[in-house]
């Protein structure tokens, strides 16, 4: 490229929104409207009562006496990872206060490829750098994931919480079993705290009898938010935002948007911050109402992004499959699985992969399902034919697509 010193040029409209301070003319601090931000505690609306009540449980850890364990269940974007993790800070800085050595952990199962990877993550996060135990990534059985959790918390801590978010994306409750009864089994003098949290209350039923008797007198239901309080969950972060840049309508829309299927504060933030990039991207002095309708469907593809998130690649050419078939045939919502497998193995050639077996994409079928992406129906066919299962997808077909073109 020849030299050129740069001056006596107009301003390149390609950086335009970049501002003199490397800032950007709209966003003050983008961080507080993204989603794992954890925001400080007055910015936190209408969760004291299960944040006291939380804290209640797993109190007793801060001076190293046994927590107990609980469960938080509830829909998408009601609040129960901010709050888990709001607790276990707060108890973290108590602890120290109190000189007592408390271990924290989180993990998100659904982001973790399995039991290992859980506890891989859990331990990595409570083993000081100059400990001479280990957490490899692979090559250890779970069982030995275990025991060397077991020697740090009795090497290093007092007492132990441990967060395990989206815990219905694992296979199993045995981490959950484990973990929870540690220390009545004497595996570990240490005691352990468990916040254990689910989308689905259903998730119960899947629990095994002893793990449901450790959990059983302990679980909070977050129920979701109305549009007020998404309002001020949304009004509580507008120094993301330049002043002046956010004009008025936009806060009580998103927070309306939110609202709709059920008080999603997820969704609410996420179409705030989008419509901020939107305002930035496109040049625009002010983030105006008509930028949310803009990202409504970005916003949306994100959402569903997040719930398949972790499942196998395949998955989501099965998908893709069920997309395809519900666009070109506009009239008709259920297919069976035949027809989906047809599908599945069109885009599996698309793609240049090899196709799972048939029986193996029943299965993807089920988790899809059990996701709430696709749900399923026995239909008991006419004489002769014996009954079979029909599946429809329940996201629109478009954001289906759109999520992939993305990812
Ligand atoms: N009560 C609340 N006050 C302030 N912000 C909240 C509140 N509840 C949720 N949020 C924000 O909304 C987003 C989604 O919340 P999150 O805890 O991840 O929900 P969940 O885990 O139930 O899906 C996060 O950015 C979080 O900070
Ligand atoms: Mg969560």
């Amino acid at each position: 490229m020849p030299a050129d010193d740069g001056f006596d040029r107009e301003p390149d409209p390609l950086f335009e929104s970049v501002e003199p301070s490397g800032g950007d003319r709209i966003f003050e601090r983008r961080e507080l409207v993204t989603i794992d931000h954890l925001p400080t505690e007055d910015r936190i609306v209408g969760r004291d009562e299960q944040i006291r009540m939380i804290a209640g449980e797993i109190g007793p850890a801060v001076s190293g006496a046994p927590p107990n364990s609980v469960m938080i269940y509830g829909k998408t974007g009601s609040g129960k990872s901010l709050v888990a993790k709001h607790v276990v800070q707060r108890s973290e800085r108590e602890a120290t206060r109190r000189g007592n050595a408390l271990a924290t952990g989180y993990a998100n199962c659904s982001q973790a490829k399995g039991n290992s990877d859980t506890l891989q993550q859990l331990g990595e996060q409570i083993t000081p750098a100059d400990s001479s135990v280990t957490f490899p990534e692979r090559g250890i059985s779970e069982n030995e994931y275990f025991n060397r959790l077991w020697t740090v918390l009795d090497e290093q801590y007092d007492a132990a919480v441990f967060i395990l978010d989206e815990i219905d994306r694992l296979k199993n409750d045995d981490i959950l079993m484990i973990l929870s009864r540690a220390a009545e089994s004497g595996s570990v003098s240490t005691p352990i705290g468990v916040i254990a949290i689910s989308n689905k209350i259903n998730y119960r039923e899947q629990m095994s009898e002893r793990t449901k008797s450790s959990f059983g007198h302990t679980e909070y239901v977050f129920d979701p938010y109305d549009a007020t309080q998404l309002r001020e969950i949304l009004a509580n972060r507008t120094d993301a935002f330049k002043n002046g840049t956010l004009e008025d309508g936009v806060i009580p829309r998103a927070a309306a948007l939110g609202a709709k299927e059920h008080g999603d504060a997820r969704k609410a933030m996420r179409l705030l911050r989008y419509a901020g990039d939107y305002a930035k991207n496109n040049g625009a002095d002010t983030v105006r109402e008509e930028h949310l309708l803009e990202v409504r469907a970005s916003a949306e593809a994100e959402r569903l992004r997040d719930l398949v998130s972790g499942l196998p690649s395949h998955s989501r050419h099965v998908l893709n499959g069920l997309a395809a078939l519900t666009k070109q045939n506009e009239e008709r919502q259920w297919f069976r699985t035949t027809q989906i497998i047809d599908a599945y193995e069109r885009v599996c050639r698309k793609e240049g992969v090899d196709t799972l077996t048939k029986d193996r994409v029943r299965q993807l079928l089920k988790e899809l399902a059990f996701l709430e992406v696709t749900e399923n129906r026995s239909n008991h066919g006419g004489k002769g034919t014996g009954s079979y299962k029909e599946h429809r997808l329940m996201w629109d077909a478009e954001t289906v697509s759109r999520m992939h073109s993305r990812s």
